[in-house]
């Protein structure tokens, strides 16, 4: 069966990603919320992402208007029905995403493929609530969506190989470069990528070195895009502090053991540029 129509669960900033280079790679999308608020926003910001590439001269005033008319939203589970792939994309909370798999089993397809976009849940658990555990994977993209180039597909002891060769030519359709990983807490990258991301906030609450000379030692003496702790903020130092806990929790490596300020900064509040402050202040 070829993908025709995407479905996506959550339009957060993720979901909200995913539909948008979904709809942009030309497929049909419908995107869930729970309740018709918090939808009307996350469509909001959907919009503003395509009219930014409107702004940049990226995209044309009428590609975005046939993007747009590309997706649908929803709050009913049952306008998956004839979806050939289902993202979930919803904050990481294992039962909660067993229960969200159980019901997308009941109402799409057989045939279709369901994914999770965790960065380090068990995809297999999410894959044993569902009747078709050969036809799951996971589908790990990187924010922000309509920038990042890769794909993690995770495959699980149970998927078919078929399934995951789908999943991969639909992440190579969205222009994505797609690389297999194991159904591993953090897969490829966030495996690499936490613990330098911890160390760093390490370093910081040891007084080795400054928030600046921390960051900006990363971007002018390796060249990456953003330092550590700016990259915690876009990121969130909430997601890092659960990825890392997850990681721990299986590894008992102290590698991914996270840093005391990290949990004080979660119980504050500061999880970075979605609470307007993380390590750095972020004006409205
Ligand atoms: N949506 C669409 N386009 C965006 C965007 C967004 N949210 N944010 C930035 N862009 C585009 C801009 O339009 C611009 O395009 P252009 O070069 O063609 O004009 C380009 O990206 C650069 O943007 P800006 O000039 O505004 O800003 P920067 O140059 O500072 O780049 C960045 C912003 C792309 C976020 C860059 O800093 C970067 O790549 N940072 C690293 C991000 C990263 O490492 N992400 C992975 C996180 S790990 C993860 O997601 C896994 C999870 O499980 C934890």
């Amino acid at each position: 069966m070829d993908i025709k129509h995407v479905g996506v669960v959550g339009c957060g900033l993720m979901g909200s990603g995913i539909a948008e280079v979904s709809a942009r790679s030309g497929y049909q999308v419908t995107i869930s919320e729970a309740t018709q608020e918090i939808l009307d926003r996350g469509l909001g910001n959907l919009r503003n992402s395509l009219e930014r590439g409107v702004k940049a001269s990226k995209l044309s005033a009428e590609d975005r208007d046939v993007t747009l008319g590309r997706i649908k939203g929803t709050t009913d589970f049952g306008d998956f029905k004839d979806c050939d792939i289902v993202v979930e994309a919803i904050t990481e909370n294992l039962p909660l995403k067993k229960e969200i798999f159980a019901r997308l089993d009941d109402a799409v397809k057989p045939g279709a493929i369901l994914s999770s976009n965790t960065s380090c849940l068990s995809v297999m658990d999410m894959a044993a609530a569902t009747k078709r555990p050969d036809r799951v994977v996971g589908t790990h993209f990187f924010n922000p969506v309509p920038v990042m180039k890769l794909l993690e597909v995770i495959k699980t002891i149970a998927s078919a190989q078929e399934i995951v060769d789908k999943a991969k030519t639909f992440g190579e359709s969205l222009g994505k470069t797609v690389i297999i990983a194991p159904d591993a807490p953090g897969f490829v990258v966030n495996r690499l990528l936490v613990p330098y991301l911890i160390d760093a906030v390490r370093m910081l609450e040891a007084g080795v070195a400054t928030m600046k000379e921390i960051d900006h030692g990363m971007v002018l003496g390796c060249a990456h895009p953003m330092g550590p702790l700016t990259l915690l903020d876009l990121v969130g130092i909430d997601t890092t502090l659960f990825i890392a806990d997850a990681m721990f929790e299986d590894f008992k490596d102290a590698k991914f053991a996270a840093p005391p300020l990290m949990r004080k900064m979660v119980v504050a509040g500061r999880w970075g540029r979605k609470t307007g402050k993380g390590f750095y202040e972020y004006s409205k």
